[in-house]
């Protein structure tokens, strides 16, 4: 399998990984992760995941042969960035995607978002718990995956919704108007203090606004303001959405 990973000519103002599909683009993001976990000393290697449909085809590979058997799964704990208010076994909910296509494959530790009822003080404390806290003695993921809206949202940090300004709260319930809902979701708080953000944006839907991301640092949209201090953030693309 040969991995693609094509120089931008105007170099964008956010790390950006390149592959050619997303096929491709899951094999690449397996192939990272499977080095994390490896490398994750002491371990375990925490991780928020991403909702949505994109990451579905990331989890359903990493089920799969070399990385099921090569992943020390037991050296992995699984965390929610962000949950719709419905039961796990809801077609939307975040959980059932992620347990039908991985979860339910691996034996690591799994903690799941309790939208439904609304517990997000609870989940704060859980991270607070569960993930070593870093200088600023905020807890600190060692990866934090995201998505991406066409709306430039990310996770359930909504443009106009109240979560946007949330200072001290990590994780909170947030009222979206727009889908007129209420969702659990991390707050900018703790995603930025994460060591590693990676941002899954392939797909042609999803190219006008990661092409006015990738030309403004500033633009205004949620996902912008995703700027991980001391960590890393990398944005996966494919050829649809980056040029
Ligand atoms: C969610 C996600 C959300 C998602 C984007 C992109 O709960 O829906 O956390 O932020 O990542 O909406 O969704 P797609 O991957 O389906 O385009």
């Amino acid at each position: 399998m040969t991995k693609v990973q094509i120089p931008m000519t105007n170099m964008p103002s956010i790390p950006t990984i390149i592959c050619p599909d997303q096929s491709a683009l899951a094999e690449a993001l397996c192939e990272k992760f499977l080095y994390l976990a490896q490398n994750a000393v002491p371990g375990p290697l925490t991780v928020a995941l991403s909702g949505g449909s994109t990451p579905k085809r990331f989890y359903e590979r990493l089920a799969q042969v070399p990385y099921l058997e090569k992943i020390p799964w037991t050296r992995v704990e699984f965390f929610f960035g962000d949950e719709r208010a419905v039961p796990p076994e809801h077609a939307d909910s975040n959980y059932r995607m992620a347990h039908e296509a991985l979860l339910q494959k691996v034996p690591s530790k799994v903690h799941r978002m309790e939208a439904e009822p609304g517990r997000a003080g609870e989940y704060e404390q859980l991270v607070r718990a569960r993930v070593p806290a870093g200088n600023k003695g905020l807890p600190r993921f060692d990866l934090i995956l995201l998505g991406i809206g066409t709306d430039g949202h990310t996770a359930s940090l909504f443009p106009g919704t109240a979560a946007l300004e949330e200072k001290g709260k990590l994780v909170v319930m947030n009222e979206v108007p727009q889908l007129n809902t209420r969702r659990m979701t991390f707050t900018f708080p703790l995603i930025n203090v994460a060591k590693k953000v990676w941002v899954l944006a392939p797909g042609k839907e999803k190219r006008e606004v990661v092409q006015a991301c990738l030309k403004n640092a500033d633009a205004p949209y949620p996902i912008a303001r995703i700027k991980p201090e001391p960590g890393e953030l990398l944005w996966w693309l494919d050829r649809e959405s980056a040029f």
